[in-house]
């Protein structure tokens, strides 16, 4: 598909070349030169969503983009018809971060049957047909719970906290079936594979959310014996974990240890008073990056299949020193 912007002349001259294909793609926004971007997001389930939220909708403003957000709460049914409503509005293309990795093939064969491309950001889909999605923008799940495990496997003797030989480890999951909790605890596993002494006992989903990571929290105090840290797979659960380690007594990052993912701002103040000890960053900043690959991809330009976001991990020291300037 061209993309809108393109000059009246130089459109009636690609009509010239391709009189087939002109006229006949009447769209959402015709009768502007707008281009108009169909966006599905998962929820609003953590403070890491709504600063996503906040810079895809900066960004499509500032690249003078017609936005057409659809909130999924947390429901695949739901992503999959407002794409369909996509589809049936013409929107010249659409961008979704799917809430779980499976069971997009149909949806996304009728985008590729109606001509409108598709961009995957934040999350991927499993699919053996990637010519259905032209780019996926987004962070290295699997690098992220490596770098989680890493950082336990170099303070494992400090992780000991009740000192019997083993470090025990509870894993708080983010959704089920969604590819960073899959791929966090992949990642995590592998890494901690390196020390035999680290073993996680217990690992439940949280959903990604304070309320989640609170209760389940709560459950594993009640029924684990000894834990010594806990891996959240990101910030709002383990602000969750950190009330129901309070409630019960004890005190969260020094009784038991935290890791989290993520790095939102409620998660590095809790880092920079030491009730998280751990952090890996996982950017939410996506909105430029989304809106310039999806004027190339307008534009025919060639895109990489895969782009990676870049990120850090942070330390207490660390969150102290950036917190007053993080933007989310
Ligand atoms: O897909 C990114 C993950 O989804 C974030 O780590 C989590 O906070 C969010 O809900």
């Amino acid at each position: 598909m061209l993309k809108k912007t393109v000059t009246a002349a130089s459109a009636v001259l690609m009509c010239a070349a391709a009189v087939s294909g002109c006229g006949s793609d009447s769209s959402a926004s015709d009768g502007n030169d707008q281009i108009v971007m169909g966006f599905s997001q998962v929820g609003a389930e953590s403070g890491w969503r709504t600063a996503n939220t906040e810079s895809i909708k900066a960004s499509a403003k500032a690249a003078g983009f017609e936005l057409k957000f659809s909130d999924a709460q947390g429901k695949q049914e739901n992503q999959i018809k407002a794409i369909r409503s996509f589809i049936q509005q013409k929107v010249d293309v659409i961008a979704f971060s799917p809430v779980v990795e499976t069971g997009w093939d149909t949806v996304l064969q009728e985008a590729k049957r109606a001509n409108i491309p598709v961009i995957l950001t934040d999350r991927a889909v499993d699919t053996e047909d990637t010519s259905l999605y032209k780019t996926f923008l987004g962070s290295d799940f699997v690098l992220e719970g490596e770098k989680a495990g890493q950082w336990l496997v170099e303070n494992a003797a400090d992780a000991d906290v009740d000192g019997d030989g083993d470090v025990n480890v509870v894993q708080l999951e983010g959704t089920t079936g969604a590819a960073p909790a899959i791929d966090r605890a992949e990642g995590f596993a592998e890494a901690i594979k390196t020390d035999s002494k680290i073993k996680v006992s217990a690992s439940q989903t949280g959903d990604f959310t304070r309320d989640g990571g609170k209760q389940v929290m709560e459950s594993f105090l009640n029924s684990e014996d000894g834990i010594d840290v806990v891996f959240a797979h990101n910030d709002d659960m383990g602000l969750g974990a950190i009330e129901a380690i309070e409630a019960s007594g004890l005190e969260p990052g020094k009784d038991i240890k935290i890791i989290t993912v993520d790095a939102v701002k409620d998660g590095m103040a809790a880092l920079a008073k030491g009730q998280i000890n751990f952090i890996v960053e996982c950017n939410p900043l996506l909105g430029d990056q989304l809106m310039d690959l999806a004027n190339k991809v307008l534009d025919g330009e060639e895109v990489p299949a895969r782009v990676v976001t870049e990120e850090t991990t942070f330390t207490p020291e660390q969150a102290a020193e950036v917190l007053a300037d993080r933007k989310y």
